[in-house]
């Protein structure tokens, strides 16, 4: 009996580049059977190391370099996309942004970008994709547990922004459920990838669970919040910490 692929034929475009959780969430989708679309902004060579690994495993992937903090080249990259892939069904705002410093240190500079890569960015990706999508779309965006709880001091500024990017996705899915699509957030929890390195002894001891996600357990929520399974999943934001804001 051949392997049953929830996301058999499905487009999907997920933004951010090829580390991390958004490689996990690639890889996964891929992996599904769904055909994918991935921006990357500063590292091509991570980027055309993970579309090889998904061909050689029998994948379909391709990846497009577009710096989220503009909104008009994450646009255009997105209809890029949409004509390759023939249409779109799934898209992931998963680039992120973290700057962690307290309110002495924090630049404007900094300031302006954060809110560019995690909150403009994702607003003008769902625009286009409105342009694009038909019923039975999913709409996924990377959020975090700082949304629910700030945990450490350093992140008022990232804990906005993902605070920022919940709201809009309860906000858009009133929008996108007449049409047919759906719109969650997930919230991780501390996972380990670049943007956590050398913070791990310190986060670890704040998750009852003893330990952070490895990135493949946030890439499986956003397959089943594209999957069929999902379907009346409209508006949520899901927590997956291990408890740590429990
Ligand atoms: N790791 C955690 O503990 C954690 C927890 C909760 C939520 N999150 C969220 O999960 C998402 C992924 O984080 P991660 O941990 O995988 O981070 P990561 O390992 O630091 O990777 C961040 C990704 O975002 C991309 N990116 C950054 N700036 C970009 C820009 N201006 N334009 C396009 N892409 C850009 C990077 O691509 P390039 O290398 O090509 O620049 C990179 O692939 C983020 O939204 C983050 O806020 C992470």
């Amino acid at each position: 009996m051949s392997a049953y692929l929830p996301l058999l034929n499905k487009r999907a475009v997920v933004t951010g580049g090829s580390r991390g959780i958004r490689a996990a969430i690639v890889r996964r989708l891929a992996a599904e059977g769904a055909s994918v679309v991935f921006t990357y902004s500063a590292s091509p060579d991570a980027a055309m190391t993970l579309v090889q690994e998904i061909i050689t495993a029998g994948g379909r992937a391709f990846a497009l370099q577009a710096d989220s903090a503009d909104p008009a080249a994450l646009q255009a990259a997105i209809r890029r996309a949409v004509e390759r892939l023939g249409g779109l069904d799934i898209l992931v705002n998963n680039a992120g942004t973290l700057v962690h410093a307290l309110i002495d240190d924090f630049s404007q500079a900094d300031f302006d970008r954060t809110l560019a890569i995690n909150v403009r960015a994702p607003f003008f990706a769902m625009q286009e994709a409105a342009r694009h999508m038909k019923a039975g779309g999913r709409i996924i965006n990377v959020s975090s547990n700082v949304a629910v709880s700030a945990a450490v001091p350093g992140a008022s500024v990232y804990g906005l922004s993902k605070s920022a990017l919940t709201a809009m996705t309860r906000a858009l899915a009133h929008e996108f459920a007449p049409r047919g699509i759906t719109v969650n957030a997930i919230q991780p929890g501390p996972t380990s990838t670049d943007m956590t390195a050398g913070m791990e002894d310190y986060i670890i001891g704040r998750v009852p669970a003893g330990r952070m996600a490895d990135a493949s357990e946030p890439a499986a929520l956003v397959a089943y919040l594209a999957g069929p399974d999902a379907s009346f999943i409209n508006g949520a934001a899901i927590t997956i910490d291990g408890a740590m804001t429990a």
